[in-house]
Protein backbone atom coordinates (compact mmCIF):
# COMPACT_ATOMS: atom_id res chain seq x y z
CA UNK A 1 0.00 0.00 0.00
CA UNK A 2 1.50 3.40 -0.65
CA UNK A 3 2.06 5.29 2.11
CA UNK A 4 3.51 8.89 2.73
CA UNK A 5 7.35 9.08 3.85
CA UNK A 6 6.71 8.97 8.04
CA UNK A 7 8.38 10.85 10.31
CA UNK A 8 7.99 10.19 14.83
CA UNK A 9 9.34 12.92 16.24
CA UNK A 10 9.28 12.78 20.35
CA UNK A 11 10.87 14.22 23.34
CA UNK A 12 11.57 12.62 25.98
CA UNK A 13 13.51 12.84 29.95
CA UNK A 14 16.56 10.83 30.56
CA UNK A 15 14.12 7.73 31.99
CA UNK A 16 12.35 7.31 28.75
CA UNK A 17 9.11 9.93 29.98
CA UNK A 18 7.39 11.91 27.80
CA UNK A 19 5.30 14.10 30.35
CA UNK A 20 4.89 14.19 34.03
CA UNK A 21 1.68 12.98 35.74
CA UNK A 22 0.25 16.27 36.10
CA UNK A 23 -2.66 17.78 34.38
CA UNK A 24 -0.49 20.60 32.77
CA UNK A 25 1.76 19.82 30.00
CA UNK A 26 5.21 19.28 30.75
CA UNK A 27 7.64 21.05 28.38
CA UNK A 28 10.79 18.97 27.63
CA UNK A 29 12.11 20.80 24.70
CA UNK A 30 13.91 23.98 24.59
CA UNK A 31 13.42 26.52 22.79
CA UNK A 32 15.93 25.81 20.37
CA UNK A 33 14.51 22.13 20.17
CA UNK A 34 11.49 23.79 19.26
CA UNK A 35 12.50 25.61 16.57
CA UNK A 36 14.00 22.48 15.01
CA UNK A 37 10.56 20.66 14.91
CA UNK A 38 9.27 23.40 13.92
CA UNK A 39 11.19 23.55 10.49
CA UNK A 40 10.92 19.93 10.34
CA UNK A 41 6.62 20.59 10.75
CA UNK A 42 7.22 22.97 7.58
CA UNK A 43 8.93 20.17 5.53
CA UNK A 44 5.70 18.29 5.99
CA UNK A 45 2.31 17.68 4.19
CA UNK A 46 0.47 16.65 7.42
CA UNK A 47 0.84 16.44 11.16
CA UNK A 48 -0.19 13.66 13.05
CA UNK A 49 -1.30 12.96 17.14
CA UNK A 50 -3.85 10.65 18.88
CA UNK A 51 -6.93 11.53 20.86
CA UNK A 52 -4.87 11.07 23.80
CA UNK A 53 -2.90 13.75 23.20
CA UNK A 54 -5.67 16.23 22.25
CA UNK A 55 -7.30 15.50 25.30
CA UNK A 56 -4.68 16.08 27.54
CA UNK A 57 -2.14 18.70 25.77
CA UNK A 58 -5.21 20.86 23.28
CA UNK A 59 -2.09 21.24 21.22
CA UNK A 60 -2.38 23.67 18.08
CA UNK A 61 -0.13 21.88 15.91
CA UNK A 62 0.54 24.78 13.98
CA UNK A 63 3.96 26.13 12.11
CA UNK A 64 4.84 28.66 14.47
CA UNK A 65 7.64 30.90 12.85
CA UNK A 66 6.29 33.33 10.27
CA UNK A 67 9.16 33.26 7.50
CA UNK A 68 8.36 29.11 7.58
CA UNK A 69 4.91 30.05 7.05
CA UNK A 70 5.86 32.55 4.20
CA UNK A 71 7.89 30.11 2.52
CA UNK A 72 5.42 27.23 2.47
CA UNK A 73 2.84 29.80 0.85
CA UNK A 74 5.52 31.39 -1.57
CA UNK A 75 5.66 27.32 -2.42
CA UNK A 76 2.06 26.76 -3.13
CA UNK A 77 0.99 24.97 0.04
CA UNK A 78 -1.03 26.55 2.82
CA UNK A 79 0.96 27.58 6.15
CA UNK A 80 0.14 24.99 8.05
CA UNK A 81 -0.04 21.30 7.75
CA UNK A 82 -3.32 19.13 7.31
CA UNK A 83 -4.15 18.33 11.07
CA UNK A 84 -4.51 14.57 11.52
CA UNK A 85 -6.21 13.14 14.85
CA UNK A 86 -6.58 9.77 15.06
CA UNK A 87 -9.44 8.66 18.00
CA UNK A 88 -11.24 4.65 17.37
CA UNK A 89 -13.98 6.27 19.79
CA UNK A 90 -14.66 9.53 18.32
CA UNK A 91 -14.06 10.80 21.74
CA UNK A 92 -12.90 14.34 20.75
CA UNK A 93 -14.15 18.03 21.16
CA UNK A 94 -14.98 19.51 17.95
CA UNK A 95 -14.01 22.87 19.87
CA UNK A 96 -10.35 21.58 20.59
CA UNK A 97 -7.47 24.09 19.33
CA UNK A 98 -6.25 21.43 16.53
CA UNK A 99 -9.62 21.70 14.43
CA UNK A 100 -10.36 25.12 15.07
CA UNK A 101 -6.63 27.11 14.04
CA UNK A 102 -4.64 26.58 11.12
CA UNK A 103 -5.21 27.16 7.64
CA UNK A 104 -5.32 23.57 6.12
CA UNK A 105 -7.47 20.57 6.19
CA UNK A 106 -8.58 18.56 9.54
CA UNK A 107 -9.14 15.14 9.68
CA UNK A 108 -10.73 12.52 12.30
CA UNK A 109 -10.02 8.95 11.88
CA UNK A 110 -12.55 6.87 14.49
CA UNK A 111 -13.71 3.22 14.31
CA UNK A 112 -16.19 2.18 11.70
CA UNK A 113 -18.80 1.94 15.69
CA UNK A 114 -18.08 5.60 16.06
CA UNK A 115 -18.36 7.25 12.81
CA UNK A 116 -22.52 8.31 12.45
CA UNK A 117 -22.09 9.73 15.81
CA UNK A 118 -18.77 11.73 15.57
CA UNK A 119 -20.24 12.82 11.91
CA UNK A 120 -22.81 14.45 13.62
CA UNK A 121 -21.32 15.83 16.48
CA UNK A 122 -18.88 17.71 14.00
CA UNK A 123 -21.17 19.10 11.81
CA UNK A 124 -23.82 20.07 14.82
CA UNK A 125 -20.77 21.89 16.33
CA UNK A 126 -19.79 23.55 12.27
CA UNK A 127 -16.52 21.84 12.76
CA UNK A 128 -15.21 21.99 9.16
CA UNK A 129 -13.08 19.28 10.23
CA UNK A 130 -13.95 15.49 7.86
CA UNK A 131 -14.25 12.36 10.13
CA UNK A 132 -13.00 9.60 8.40
CA UNK A 133 -13.71 5.42 9.16
CA UNK A 134 -10.33 4.24 9.51
CA UNK A 135 -9.49 0.58 10.41
CA UNK A 136 -7.58 0.00 13.69
CA UNK A 137 -4.72 -0.54 11.59
CA UNK A 138 -2.59 2.54 10.93
CA UNK A 139 -1.58 1.30 7.99
CA UNK A 140 -5.18 1.85 6.32
CA UNK A 141 -4.85 5.57 7.88
CA UNK A 142 -1.93 6.31 5.93
CA UNK A 143 -3.06 4.51 2.29
CA UNK A 144 -5.87 7.24 2.50
CA UNK A 145 -3.60 10.19 3.00
CA UNK A 146 -1.49 9.17 0.46
CA UNK A 147 -4.66 8.98 -1.53
CA UNK A 148 -5.19 12.61 -0.18
CA UNK A 149 -1.77 13.58 -1.88
CA UNK A 150 -0.14 13.53 1.72
CA UNK A 151 3.64 12.81 1.22
CA UNK A 152 5.60 13.73 3.97
CA UNK A 153 3.51 12.96 7.35
CA UNK A 154 4.77 14.27 11.05
CA UNK A 155 3.99 11.90 13.78
CA UNK A 156 4.05 13.27 17.72
CA UNK A 157 2.20 11.01 19.59
CA UNK A 158 1.36 10.02 22.01
CA UNK A 159 2.33 6.77 24.09
CA UNK A 160 -0.36 5.35 22.02
CA UNK A 161 0.45 6.23 18.66
CA UNK A 162 4.07 5.82 19.19
CA UNK A 163 3.56 2.42 19.84
CA UNK A 164 1.31 1.69 17.11
CA UNK A 165 3.45 2.65 14.54
CA UNK A 166 6.80 1.40 15.67
CA UNK A 167 4.78 -1.91 16.52
CA UNK A 168 3.62 -1.98 12.83
CA UNK A 169 6.87 -0.65 11.01
CA UNK A 170 5.38 2.14 10.27
CA UNK A 171 8.34 5.35 10.82
CA UNK A 172 10.60 5.84 8.36
CA UNK A 173 12.80 8.18 10.55
CA UNK A 174 12.20 8.68 14.41
CA UNK A 175 13.76 11.87 15.83
CA UNK A 176 14.08 11.62 19.57
CA UNK A 177 15.54 14.60 21.91
CA UNK A 178 16.39 13.79 24.86
CA UNK A 179 15.79 16.43 27.99
CA UNK A 180 18.74 16.42 30.27
CA UNK A 181 16.68 15.40 33.21
CA UNK A 182 14.93 12.72 35.08
CA UNK A 183 10.80 12.63 35.77
CA UNK A 184 11.01 9.18 38.12
CA UNK A 185 7.04 9.44 38.09
CA UNK A 186 5.11 6.21 36.93
CA UNK A 187 2.01 7.53 36.58
CA UNK A 188 3.63 9.52 33.95
CA UNK A 189 3.40 8.54 30.20
CA UNK A 190 6.57 6.51 28.39
CA UNK A 191 7.42 7.04 24.91
CA UNK A 192 5.81 3.87 24.53
CA UNK A 193 4.03 0.86 25.97
CA UNK A 194 4.90 -2.52 25.88
CA UNK A 195 4.44 -3.75 22.54
CA UNK A 196 6.23 -6.61 20.00
CA UNK A 197 8.72 -4.05 18.03
CA UNK A 198 9.46 -4.64 14.67
CA UNK A 199 12.93 -2.76 15.88
CA UNK A 200 13.72 -5.55 18.85
CA UNK A 201 17.75 -6.52 19.67
CA UNK A 202 17.19 -8.85 16.39
CA UNK A 203 16.71 -5.86 13.89
CA UNK A 204 18.23 -2.80 15.66
CA UNK A 205 17.41 0.97 14.10
CA UNK A 206 20.60 2.36 12.87
CA UNK A 207 21.55 5.43 14.32
CA UNK A 208 22.02 8.59 11.61
CA UNK A 209 22.54 11.04 13.92
CA UNK A 210 23.64 12.35 17.32
CA UNK A 211 24.43 15.89 18.57
CA UNK A 212 24.01 17.99 21.11
CA UNK A 213 21.36 20.91 20.82
CA UNK A 214 22.37 22.96 23.81
CA UNK A 215 21.91 20.56 26.93
CA UNK A 216 19.41 18.19 24.84
CA UNK A 217 20.73 15.35 22.55
CA UNK A 218 19.10 14.89 19.35
CA UNK A 219 18.56 11.23 17.76
CA UNK A 220 17.82 10.74 14.42
CA UNK A 221 17.07 6.45 13.54
CA UNK A 222 16.57 4.43 10.76
CA UNK A 223 15.49 1.66 9.75
CA UNK A 224 18.05 -1.06 8.79
CA UNK A 225 17.38 -1.59 4.92
CA UNK A 226 19.27 -4.65 3.11
CA UNK A 227 21.63 -1.96 1.83
CA UNK A 228 22.52 -0.60 5.16
CA UNK A 229 22.26 -3.74 7.60
N1 LIG B 1 6.96 14.68 24.67
C1 LIG B 1 6.37 14.55 23.50
O1 LIG B 1 7.03 14.64 22.44
C2 LIG B 1 4.88 14.26 23.44
C3 LIG B 1 4.20 14.44 22.22
C4 LIG B 1 2.84 14.14 22.18
C5 LIG B 1 2.18 13.69 23.32
N2 LIG B 1 2.87 13.55 24.48
C6 LIG B 1 2.19 13.06 25.68
O2 LIG B 1 1.60 11.81 25.41
C7 LIG B 1 0.52 11.63 26.32
C8 LIG B 1 -0.67 11.06 25.57
O3 LIG B 1 -0.40 9.74 25.16
P1 LIG B 1 -1.60 8.70 25.03
O4 LIG B 1 -1.04 7.35 24.78
O5 LIG B 1 -2.54 8.90 26.16
O6 LIG B 1 -2.41 9.25 23.77
P2 LIG B 1 -2.17 9.27 22.19
O7 LIG B 1 -1.14 8.31 21.75
O8 LIG B 1 -2.04 10.70 21.80
O9 LIG B 1 -3.61 8.80 21.70
C9 LIG B 1 -4.02 7.46 21.90
C10 LIG B 1 -5.40 7.35 21.26
O10 LIG B 1 -5.31 7.43 19.84
C11 LIG B 1 -6.39 6.71 19.27
N3 LIG B 1 -5.81 5.75 18.33
C12 LIG B 1 -4.61 5.16 18.39
N4 LIG B 1 -4.41 4.37 17.32
C13 LIG B 1 -5.51 4.48 16.55
C14 LIG B 1 -5.91 3.92 15.30
N5 LIG B 1 -5.12 3.08 14.61
N6 LIG B 1 -7.10 4.26 14.79
C15 LIG B 1 -7.92 5.10 15.46
N7 LIG B 1 -7.59 5.67 16.66
C16 LIG B 1 -6.40 5.34 17.18
C17 LIG B 1 -7.20 6.13 20.42
O11 LIG B 1 -8.18 7.14 20.70
P3 LIG B 1 -9.55 6.94 21.48
O12 LIG B 1 -9.18 6.76 22.92
O13 LIG B 1 -10.31 8.21 21.26
O14 LIG B 1 -10.20 5.72 20.89
C18 LIG B 1 -6.14 6.06 21.52
O15 LIG B 1 -6.69 6.02 22.81
C19 LIG B 1 0.24 12.98 26.95
O16 LIG B 1 0.70 12.99 28.28
C20 LIG B 1 1.06 13.94 26.11
O17 LIG B 1 1.53 15.05 26.84
C21 LIG B 1 4.20 13.86 24.57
Amino acid sequence: MPRPYTLLSCAMSLDGYIDDGGPERLRLSSAEDFDEVDELRAGCDAILVGAGTVRSDDPRLLVRSPERRARRVSQGHTADLVKVVLSESGGVDPAARVFTTGDAAKLVYVGAAARAATARRFAAARSDAEVVEAGSDPAAVLADLAARGVRRLLVEGGTGVHTRFLTAGLADELRVAVAPFFIGDPAAPRFVAPGAFLHGPAAPMRLAEARALGDMAILRYLPQTPETA
